[in-house]
């Protein structure tokens, strides 16, 4: 079976961050979200990858994953030429599947455990296709199923006003190339695009076989800031702690905390995990690195106190005050000059220069 990942749209629920690059590559725990998905589908057997790439500097998803040497997977692209939905992205993969059953997996998409079973699942059965449900306490912002007395699927409806159950679709999609026979019988709905939902929909109409599987553990779409920080939160809380760099004397580190190399805890700080800090990071002094915080690679936290929150590449930190639920982008730098300690909250693009 082949993978295809969705990886365009224009993310304009995460701008700033998504002004400079797509919404699938801010990371978490210092990892692009759709590496996340490229591993999973890797560790699921599923060895050969398209990428829909859409309109949001691209050429930033190729340099990442390359032709997925890297990843250990074989990698090609496909352009979408403007978001004209998740339907429209698979017809463009028609010729990929080349005939046979594969699996979409949109690139913004976390799910605990992966989906090797799933895939398993899937082709031991004779679906033609198979979907993935999770409880949400939030189902209108998402494809919803609809089942009848007897637990059966009858109806999948996409963003209900009033949604007939909590099971909103995840955004994994097991598929037979039938698919691509409902999809030309869309019409763009109310947002301008062809919704695979309606798709599916067709399908079960038309008395195909749609599976469905339940997920036990957690699954994260990550639409918007808060989405992101939930995320990240999550992958840390099953983060194995490695420490590669150095930890001087009299710093602490206390809880799960994963240290990449050459990064340098330097005496008098704090760091409380679970947390992450990548490679070549210094953090200075009496700096607190809390709970729920991830920091990338090249950082400096000269001073300060940083708590849930994602502060991505290269960034220098020296403020004299404390960082919450905040996404800092790469190459930021956040300066204070004066000694007023009051919260504040950021969520800013690359290249920002602030100074409080
Ligand atoms: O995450 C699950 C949800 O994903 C499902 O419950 C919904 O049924 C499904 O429609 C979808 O809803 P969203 O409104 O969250 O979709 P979004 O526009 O955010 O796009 C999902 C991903 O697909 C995202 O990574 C961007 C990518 N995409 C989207 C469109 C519309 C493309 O690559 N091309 C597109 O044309």
């Amino acid at each position: 079976m082949k993978g295809v990942i969705l990886h365009g749209g224009y993310g304009t629920k995460l701008r700033p961050l998504t002004h400079t690059g797509p919404k699938q590559l801010i990371p978490v725990a210092n990892k692009p979200i759709s590496q996340y998905v490229v591993e999973d589908l890797r560790n699921s057997g599923i060895t050969e990858i398209a990428i829909i790439l859409g309109n949001i500097h691209p050429e930033k998803v190729k340099e990442h994953y390359g032709n997925g040497e890297r990843f250990g997977v074989k990698i090609q692209y496909v352009q979408q030429d403007k978001p004209k939905g998740i339907a429209h992205a698979v017809s463009l993969c028609r010729e990929y599947a080349n005939n046979q059953p594969f699996i979409i997996y949109l690139g913004d998409n976390l799910i605990k455990g992966g989906i090797k079973n799933h895939v398993q699942t899937f082709k031991n059965s004779n679906h033609d296709a198979m979907i993935l449900l999770c409880q949400v306490k939030n189902p209108q912002r998402f494809g919803v199923a609809k089942f009848d007395e007897n637990g059966k699927l009858v109806q999948l409806i996409e963003k209900p006003k009033e949604p007939p159950s909590n099971y909103a679709l995840t955004g994994i999609y097991f598929f037979k190339p039938v698919i691509f026979q409902m999809i030309k019988q869309l019409k763009p709905s109310w947002r301008e695009e062809l919704e695979i939902t309606e798709a599916i929909q067709l399908l079960l109409e038309k008395g195909y076989s749609v599976g469905y599987q339940k997920v036990q553990g957690w699954w994260k779409d990550t639409g918007t800031p808060e989405d992101i920080l939930e995320a990240n939160r999550l992958v840390l809380d099953e983060l194995k702690p490695e420490i590669k760099g150095k930890i001087e004397n009299n710093s602490s580190i206390q809880g799960r905390v994963s240290i990449g190399k050459n990064s340098t805890i330097k005496e008098n700080a704090l760091t409380r995990g679970p947390a992450i800090i990548g490679e070549n990071s210094i953090i200075e002094p009496n700096v607190y690195v809390g709970p729920y915080t991830s920091i990338g690679n090249n950082c400096t936290i000269k001073r300060g106190e940083i708590e849930n929150s994602i502060i991505m590449d290269n960034c220098i930190i020296n403020i004299n005050d404390r960082i919450t639920d905040s996404l800092i982008a790469p190459h930021s730098k956040i300066i204070s000059n004066n000694n007023t300690p009051h919260g504040k909250k950021f969520i800013i693009g690359e290249r920002t220069y602030i100074e409080l």
